[in-house]
Order: structure tokens, then C-alpha cells, then sequence
């Protein structure tokens, strides 16, 4: 068994928290949140701070605010625990450097939440363009377009720019799309927010220069109501309903293929010729689940983290990099 605490048991910590208590080999051994209501628990203990915790424990998921991460992990590297980070793994380029050193420091090891690349059809896209079975990507487009509910920014530090969906939800595709094309070397875009007016980023376009060559365009926003998104097309989120809509597309020099419903197409040498279509078949898990079971992989040695915290400092460095290429005029960071 492993004993996980849960720091955090908001949005996405109570998920966590439910798959562990699920799950036959992992034992919830603690919660952690200053607040009283979020930390009680049938069987386990609750705890206000991570300072308070008096149980052994194998490994802390951190759900808190972006910015409780570095202190919180720093704190759980330093009692010998290996850590789950929500992403982004930090809310500074300097504050995810000083997670990395205190792994380095402490020999603890650290996994990026991103939890995306546990999904079997992002793993599924990664092995087709991996394998090359396609030929050289040459571009990419993506779209988010969702419409958050407007509560949603009710909690405090969702109101300014880190509840903005650039670090909330591209960040994801961003480590999906370098975990597909590598280092990201160059990021222009435009931004604005004309539905809520919040000094926030709420639409835009990016696009990024990948240092493969790959030039992929992102188009997102988190005030319109659209099929097309990761969550919606995959139903990887029981509160947003499944539209199997495809949001990705990416186009390589031997054909082509559709996200996530997985249609390649292929055999057309040139415009002239028409490409057929298949689709992948893939089976379905729930990629939390599999988060944490590679967790308990990472904590028992038998896995190197699938997303390591450089992998997840480089996902922030290139999510910043739209943040500042996005903001809407008159809206600092
Ligand atoms: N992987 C995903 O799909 C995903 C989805 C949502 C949020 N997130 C990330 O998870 C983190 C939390 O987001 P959320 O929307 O669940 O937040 P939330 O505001 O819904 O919940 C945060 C919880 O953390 C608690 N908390 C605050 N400070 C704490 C501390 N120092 N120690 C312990 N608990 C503390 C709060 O009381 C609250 O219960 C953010 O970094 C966010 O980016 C990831």
C-alpha cells in the first residue's frame, strides 16, 4: 500500500482524494487544508498545515493554489516524502527552480500534474508521431474554447490573471504539444477580454515556433460555450459533458491526424491524391487513476516521473511566454 496525503481538497484535490479512497493500493493517510470543513474525513486524520501532520506518509498531492506549491513541496521534499505537483508546477519560473533544487538537494522526487499525458489517446497520438509513421510534423492547430461558469472566478485567486485560462488550461496542451514537438524556441501572440472585463487574459491566439521546426497555432477562450476543447472532446471531466468533438489537428509530410478522435489520414503523396481515412482504436482509463498509480511507481523506484519538474518548468516557461504575448491591453501580470 501506498499512504498518500491530500494537500488541498478544492476542485481538483477532491477528485484526487476519491480515486485514492477507490483505489486498493493506495491508502489515503491524511488530508491537509487550512480549512476545517475540507479536511474531514471517514478514516483520515485532518490537518491545518503540512507542519501539523504527525502520520507517516509515502507521498503528498499538492491541490492548492499555484502559488502554496513551491513552499508546500519544498516542505514535503525536506520530511522525506516524494511529491504529485498540480500544475503549473509553480506560479514563477523562480519559484519551480527552487522545487527542482530542493529535489536535487533532498534526493526526492517530484511528478507534474499533467495529468494529459496519462490519457490513452494523448499516449496513443504521442507513439503515432513518435514513430514517424506519418513523416515530419510541419504544423499544428489547436482550439480551447470553453465557457467557464461565472462563479468560477468567485474564489480569490482565480480573479486576476492566474485564474485566466492560459495557466489554468493551456498550460496543459502546452505540455501535451512539447511532449508531442519537443523545446518551444519562439511564442507570438494577442489577447483580450471583452466579455467579463477582469484584469485577465480571457481569449486569444498564440502561436509557437517549436525548435523542430514545428509551427503550431492555439486558439482559446473561457467565455464561449463550444464542442471543441481537450475536456469536452475526450470526457476526461465528470462536470464538462462529452461532445467527442476533435480540437486538434496535426499535419505532417506523410499525412495527417485528428484529436482526439484519433482519425489519421494518410496516402496522398499530393493535393492531387485523396487521403484515406482510419481511426486508431484505443481503451479508455481515466487518467488521474493512472496519475496516481505512476505516483506510487515513482515513490516504490519502479518508474522515472513521466513528467518531471523540468519537464513542468519548461510547460510554465512556455505558458508565461503567452501570458505576456496575450495580455489584454491595460492588464499587467
Ligand atoms: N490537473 C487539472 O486538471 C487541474 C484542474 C483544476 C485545478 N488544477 C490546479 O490545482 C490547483 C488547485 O486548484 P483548484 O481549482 O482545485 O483550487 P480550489 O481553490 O478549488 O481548492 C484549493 C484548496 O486548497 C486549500 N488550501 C489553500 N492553501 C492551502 C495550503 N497552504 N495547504 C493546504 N491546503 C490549502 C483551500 O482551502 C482549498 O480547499 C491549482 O494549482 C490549479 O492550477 C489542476
Amino acid at each position: 500500500m501506498t499512504r498518500l496525503i491530500v494537500a488541498g481538497t478544492g476542485l481538483i484535490g477532491h477528485r484526487h482524494l476519491a480515486h485514492i479512497d477507490a483505489h486498493p493500493a493506495l491508502t489515503l493517510a491524511g488530508i491537509i487544508d487550512p480549512d476545517p470543513n475540507r479536511r474531514t474525513h471517514d478514516s483520515a486524520p485532518g490537518f491545518a498545515d503540512i507542519d501539523a501532520v504527525d502520520v507517516p506518509c509515502d507521498g503528498l498531492v499538492i491541490a492548492t493554489p499555484t502559488e502554496t506549491h513551491a513552499p508546500l513541496a519544498i516542505a514535503a521534499m525536506e520530511r522525506g516524502w516524494d511529491v504529485l505537483v498540480e500544475k503549473p508546477l509553480a506560479e514563477t519560473r523562480d519559484a519551480a527552480q527552487r522545487i527542482i533544487d530542493a529535489a536535487e538537494r533532498t534526493g526526492r522526487k517530484v511528478l507534474v500534474g499533467h495529468h494529459r499525458r496519462h490519457h490513452p489517446r494523448v499516449e496513443a497520438l504521442q507513439k503515432l508521431i513518435a514513430e514517424g509513421e506519418l513523416g515530419q510534423p510541419v504544423g499544428a492547430s489547436l482550439m480551447w474554447y470553453m465557457r467557464k461558469p461565472d462563479e468560477y472566478f468567485d474564489i480569490g485567486w482565480r480573479a486576476g490573471m492566474n485564474g485566466a485560462p492560459v495557466k489554468q488550461n493551456l498550460i496543459h496542451d502546452v505540455d501535451m504539444l512539447c511532449w508531442l514537438f519537443g523545446d518551444v524556441d519562439e511564442v507570438v501572440g494577442i489577447g483580450g477580454n471583452p466579455v467579463r472585463g477582469a484584469a485577465r487574459t480571457e481569449h486569444g491566439g498564440a502561436v509557437l515556433r517549436f525548435a523542430s521546426g514545428v509551427i503550431v497555432s492555439i486558439a482559446f477562450a473561457d467565455t464561449t460555450p463550444t464542442p471543441w476543447g481537450f475536456e469536452a472532446g475526450t470526457g476526461e471531466s465528470p462536470a464538462i459533458p462529452h461532445t467527442k468533438q476533435d480540437s486538434l489537428r496535426i499535419a505532417c509530410t506523410g499525412g495527417a491526424v485528428e484529436f482526439p478522435s484519433l482519425t489519421v489520414w494518410s496516402g496522398a503523396a499530393s493535393w492531387n491524391e485523396a487521403p484515406q481515412a482510419r481511426q486508431l482504436d484505443v481503451s479508455e482509463a481515466v487518467p488521474l487513476v493512472r496519475q496516481l498509480e505512476h505516483f506510487a511507481d515513482v515513490i516504490a523506484g519502479r518508474a522515472s516521473p513521466r513528467v518531471s519538474a523540468r519537464d513542468g518548468l519548461r510547460a510554465l516557461d512556455v505558458t508565461l511566454k503567452i501570458e505576456a504575448a496575450t495580455l489584454p491591453k491595460g492588464v499587467s501580470i
